[in-house]
């Protein structure tokens, strides 16, 4: 629920902090449908199991989750540049990142009914048969695909498990042409593919998803500070664009559950509908995957220190988070049920630079004499923000749509703006306060709204 109103010093209401109602996966899932965020893949063919389409709406808040991300990590850093690669490498890279090998989960099937789990997630019985489990046998999460007319062994490829081999194997490419100094990171956003034997819980566990990956090259030496660093620096990035801080935790690998590259990592942990589940790892990698590609290729892929006059391979840090799993949490984080009977409502209190869209421009109503200054409040808007314009429905309802897709700020035309002052209402999504002002103060005024709503999100 939402905590009284308080306001601050410019006269514009804030929000105490939030509390919110918790919810379910159902009903993230049917709002999600309902509301144009995700569609089950291929759905008029009875969908494709665990595999997800963003619409409309989950589009803009994946978007722009990647794009708060990017900027964070690459647009406002010095030491962090980007790249974008295919996501087909040679497949020697996969022999020498160790993931032909190592990248496996161990599988067991029930003798009775053949179902299939990952021996670490299931109990000594089938969880649906209570039959006995065949001995686990490890399975390769790679998914094979052939490049060119023949399906042989010589033509295989693999779609990649992890964004982050192609920063290891552009290294040099990188450094030299962005004449950066270590320490520096590389980062990319992108697809990749695990042939997950148990996917699930929405997009949270799923075949096909997107990776937000950056690797920190360091001097050897320099690499547990980094990995401090860095996992303080994850862990901010999610405070600050509202996720709440006590449904985060970090966590320390075992060394029992460390991947076969990590001398050391960390979880960032977020209380999902169903329970704690890891949203971003922060690892620190050695000098494993630079070591491995130097060998593998016989290209020398040491860095020298002209500083120092000294030559090493670097070590690297690791913050790798996936963007399909953020999102879920943003909307989990975000949802809230507010008031009985009439007023009731569903609200996702987004961030405003999370909200699929930041502002929508409703006309009272369709009359003739509202649309046109409407449309001509859409223009003046829609460069700046991103803006729906919304005619159909009753204001009512209209406010309510907006307020389930988490719009921030609904800015209204009525016949007071058409025949009087030229002003509109700004109402605000949390307090659902209105405020007039004149159009032509009409950017300014969003502008200081959805700083405060920033404030007022830090989590
Ligand atoms: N390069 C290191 C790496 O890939 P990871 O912990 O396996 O590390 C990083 O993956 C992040 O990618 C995870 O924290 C998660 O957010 C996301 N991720 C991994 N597997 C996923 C899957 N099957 N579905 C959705 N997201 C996934």
């Amino acid at each position: 629920m939402v905590t009284p109103a308080r306001r601050d010093l410019h006269g514009v209401t804030k929000l105490a902090k939030r509390t919110l109602t918790g919810t379910t996966l159902e009903t993230l899932v049917s709002l999600s449908k309902r509301r144009g965020f995700v569609f089950q893949s291929s759905e008029i063919y009875g969908g494709l199991s665990s595999v997800w389409d963003y619409g409309p709406v989950g589009v803009e808040l994946k978007r722009n989750v990647k794009d708060a991300w990017w900027k964070s990590m690459v647009r406002e850093r010095d030491d962090v540049v980007g790249m974008d690669a295919s996501i087909l490498m040679h497949p020697d890279v996969w022999v020498a990142s160790g993931h032909l090998e190592s990248f496996t989960d161990p599988l067991v099937e029930c003798k009775d009914c053949n179902r299939r789990y990952r021996e670490d997630q299931v109990g000594e019985a089938c969880p649906h048969c209570e039959g006995e489990f065949t001995t686990a046998r490890q399975f390769n999460m790679m998914l094979k695909t052939f490049l060119g007319p023949v399906e042989e062994a010589a033509a295989t490829v693999y779609l990649r498990p992890e964004t982050a081999q192609a920063m290891f194997v552009n290294f040099e490419n990188v450094q030299t042409t962005s004449r950066k100094k270590i320490p520096f990171g590389i980062a990319q956003i992108g697809k990749s593919f695990r042939n997950e034997i148990t996917p699930g819980n929405f997009i949270f566990r799923t075949r096909e998803f997107e990776q937000m990956e950056m690797e920190y090259f360091c001097e050897p030496g320099t690499d547990d500070e980094w990995h401090e660093y860095w996992k303080n620096f994850s862990m901010d990035w999610f405070k600050s664009h509202g996720i709440r801080g006590e449904k985060l935790l970090m966590r320390d690998h075992d060394a029992d559950e460390l991947p076969h590259y990590s001398k050391a990592s960390s979880d960032i942990e977020y209380e999902f509908p169903w329970g704690w589940g890891e949203l971003e790892t922060i690892s620190n990698r050695t000098d494993f995957d630079l070591k491995a590609h130097a060998a593998k290729s016989g290209k020398d892929l040491s860095y020298f220190d002209d500083q120092k006059k000294e030559r090493y391979v670097p070590f690297v840090v690791e913050p790798a988070m996936g963007a399909d799993r953020s999102a879920l949490a943003f909307l989990a984080d975000a949802y809230d049920e507010e008031g009985e009977g009439k007023h009731q409502r569903v609200v996702l209190h987004f961030h405003p630079d999370i909200a699929p869209f930041q502002i929508a421009v409703l006309p009272l109503s369709r009359n003739d004499k509202l649309v046109p200054t409407a449309r001509r409040v859409y223009d003046v808007l829609r460069p700046h923000f991103n803006t729906q314009y919304d005619d159909s429905q009753s204001i009512g309802k209209r406010y309510r749509r907006q307020d389930e897709i988490g719009t921030p700020l609904c800015v209204t035309v009525d016949f007071d703006t058409v025949e009087d002052d030229d002003g509109v209402t700004i109402r605000n999504r949390d307090t659902m306060e209105q405020v007039r002002v004149p159009i032509e103060n009409l950017e300014i005024a969003i502008r200081d709204q959805l700083n405060l709503m920033r404030k007022d999100c830090q989590g």
